[in-house]
């Protein structure tokens, strides 16, 4: 399912935005955050980090990772794999298409947590 966000051109290098719950297909869910990078590449993951709730669009974002506001753990935008402590379980990631100029998070081909 492809969910419209908002026009590529309204992002920054550096930029996140935040897709609210009630436009996931988990409208108690946490959300899903979406990053544009300093080299232009797209990335979407649950917008929760996996140590304790803090909103990971509020974190610090240096090339493909993104850094906890809480704890600073650190989270890999292409993988979702966690750094290092205190995070030690993966964020889902979502895939992420520009349409017509449009960012769009595909939430059907979301990619299972690893268990
Ligand atoms: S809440 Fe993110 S590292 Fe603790």
């Amino acid at each position: 399912m492809l969910v419209p966000v908002r026009p590529l051109s309204d992002l920054s290098p550096g930029d996140a935005v935040r897709l609210e719950p009630q436009h996931t297909l988990d409208p108690t869910g946490p959300g899903v955050a979406i990053f544009l990078t300093e080299d232009g590449e797209l990335h979407a993951i649950d917008d929760s980090c996996t140590h304790q709730d803090a909103a990971l669009s509020d974190g610090y974002l240096e090339g493909c990772f993104i850094e906890c506001p809480l704890h600073a753990a650190l989270f890999d935008l292409r993988t979702g794999e966690p750094d290092g402590p205190p995070a030690s379980v993966p964020v889902r990631t979502h895939p992420v298409v520009v349409v017509e100029g449009w960012i769009h998070v595909d939430l059907g081909g979301a990619e299972e947590i690893a268990a």
